[in-house]
This record gives structure tokens, sequence and C-alpha cells, in this order.
């Protein structure tokens, strides 16, 4: 019963964000530029939109209507598809496919691809200057989504990958590049959630441990994925960490090793969730399908 309620319940998420990308593109991605078309072409191509849930989910947590957080999540969708289009260029990753699709570079050109996702950070900051809130809220949003995306966050972790397919990482090495290329939006998600709600400071703290562990596990999950699965079922290429020499969990401790510390830190999240009570459900589900997923 309750697998049928969470599916349901992602489905009405992923279903909200999809129709409100579609009215934000057509306010600031218009087709008439082709770097709107190139925009449009990467973010409404697919995605699991697991950042967008977990900004609504943790606004509905917080007791708030989740569709509060609407427009913050849509930007956030719009910010971490830039970083796709970012890593799948020649100079990054060298990525052909993703979301089954050509990538942005390929289905386009690379100075195309490169505009439309420079596009896709200033309308996520433009999504969150309009959106319904209050003006501090939206200011806390634009500062947290800043503070995930920037130097200090994901493009941080970024660095750090393209550093160590040159020199080989440690463990704590790699837990920081993780921290930070990951998981640092996946924070910026519940954070966003809990701004467009104004949760309580101690339900905030809950959140943002949970969110810190599943980020971990995402992208831990996210190198096995790439040794395990298959082109058809992730909608980009296997095997691209092996062509570009990353050092990963995978390579550090095997896919067993891999697969433990993911549990491990699955039941950390699961863990950061206890004061909340039954009210996490969902987000319970949501960790636990995580580190379960085979795309
Ligand atoms: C891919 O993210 C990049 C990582 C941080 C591992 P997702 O696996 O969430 O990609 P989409 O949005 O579903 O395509
Ligand atoms: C990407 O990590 C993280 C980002 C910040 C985009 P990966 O390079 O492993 O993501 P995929 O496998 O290409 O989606
Ligand atoms: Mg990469
Ligand atoms: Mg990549
Ligand atoms: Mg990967």
């Amino acid at each position: 019963m309750q697998t049928m309620e969470y599916q349901a319940q992602y489905q009405a998420y992923v279903s909200a964000v999809e129709q409100r990308l579609l009215a934000l593109c057509d306010l600031y991605l218009p087709e008439t530029a082709r770097i709107g078309e190139a925009a449009r072409y990467s973010l409404l191509g697919g995605g699991k939109r697991v950042r967008a849930v977990l900004a609504l989910a943790s606004c509905a947590v917080s007791g708030k209507d989740p569709m509060l957080a609407l427009d913050y999540a849509c930007a956030l969708e719009m910010l971490h598809c830039y970083s796709l289009i970012h890593d799948d260029l020649p100079c990054m990753d060298n990525d052909d496919t993703r979301r089954g699709r050509p990538s942005c570079h390929c289905q386009f050109d690379e100075a195309t691809a490169l505009l439309a996702a420079d596009a896709l950070v200033t309308a996520a900051f433009e999504v969150i200057a309009n959106a319904p809130l209050s003006a501090e809220s939206r200011v806390r949003a634009a500062a947290c989504l800043a503070a995930g995306g920037g130097a200090r966050g994901m493009l941080f972790g970024q660095e750090l990958d393209k550093k160590y397919e040159r020199e080989r990482a440690g463990e704590a090495e790699l837990l920081s590049l993780h921290r930070h290329k990951t998981g640092a939006l996946i924070v910026a998600a519940v954070e966003l959630g809990c701004i467009a709600a104004n949760a309580e400071p101690d339900v905030r703290d809950a959140l943002t441990r949970y969110a810190a562990g599943v980020g971990l596990v995402f992208q831990i999950v996210d190198d096995i994925l790439d040794v395990t699965a298959t082109t058809e079922e992730l909608g980009k290429p296997v095997g691209s960490d092996e062509a570009n020499d990353k050092t990963t969990f995978v390579t550090l401790y095997g896919l067993g090793g891999a697969r433990e510390l993911a549990e491990n830190n699955n039941q950390e999240s699961l863990q950061a969730l206890d004061p909340l009570g039954s009210d996490a459900w969902f987000l319970r589900r949501l960790a636990q399908q995580l580190v379960q997923r085979r795309k």
C-alpha cells in the first residue's frame, strides 16, 4: 500500500514540476533564441527530478503546502541541468549522451551548449527573484542556491573531480569530492524546501543531515551504476569514469565495498529523520529508492 502511495506521490510531485518548468521556459527561455531552444532541449528532456522532489517533500514535512516550494524546486532543476550540460562537454567528461538523447553539445554545438547552460543559471536566479514568496524568502533562496552551486559547493566538487583524474585520491579526498559535486545541491534542495516553508530550525537541521547522507549515497550509487548498468538503462554512457581515469569508491573499494558504504551512509540518513517521526515516511522511502535505483 505504501509503495503505491509513495509512487503516486513521487509522480504527482514530478508532474507539478514538469508543468511549471514548461511555463517558466516560456517566460524566461524563449525558443526564438537558439540557446533557448538548446536549454529547453536539455531541461525538458527527462531526468528523475530528484532534487525538485526533495525540495517539495521537505516543504511538506515542514508542515506547509509543498507547492509553496515549486518555483524554488524548478530553479534548482535548472541549475542542476546546467551542471549536466557542462559536465558532458569535451573538456569535462566528454560524454555524448544524456537522458537517453545526444548531449546538448552533440545535438547543437559546443558554443551553443555552453551558452544554453549559462542561460539556465541566470534563468534559475530569475525564477527565484520572481517567485510568489516574500522578499526575505527569495533572498534566502538565492543565497542558498548560489552557495550550493558555486565555488564552495558543486563547482568546487567539479574542480576536485577533474583534479583526481590526474592524481590518485584516497577516502578523505573522495568523500570531499562527492559532498561538494553532488551533496551540495542535494542539501540545497532540502534547504530550499525549508526556506519556502519557513521551517523550524530543528526540522531544518534534521533534513540537512539527512540530505548530506543522501547526497553522498547518490554519488556512490552513480559510480556503481557507471560500472554495472547499461547505457540504455542510464540514458548516459556507462564506463565514463574508467574512460576518464576517475577515482571512485568502486576503484577504491570494489563493488562490494562501495555498496556497503552506500548502505551504511543510508542508515545514517534515515536516522537523521528520527526526530520527524512518521511525517517523514516519504523521505524515508525516497532514500531507500535512491540506494536501490537502477538509473
Ligand atoms: C546526475 O544526476 C549527476 C549526478 C550528480 C550524479 P541525476 O542522476 O539526478 O540526473 P537526472 O537529473 O536524473 O538526469
Ligand atoms: C556529475 O558527476 C556531477 C555534476 C555536478 C554534474 P558525474 O560526472 O558522475 O555525473 P554523470 O554520471 O555524468 O551524470
Ligand atoms: Mg563529471
Ligand atoms: Mg559525467
Ligand atoms: Mg557518473
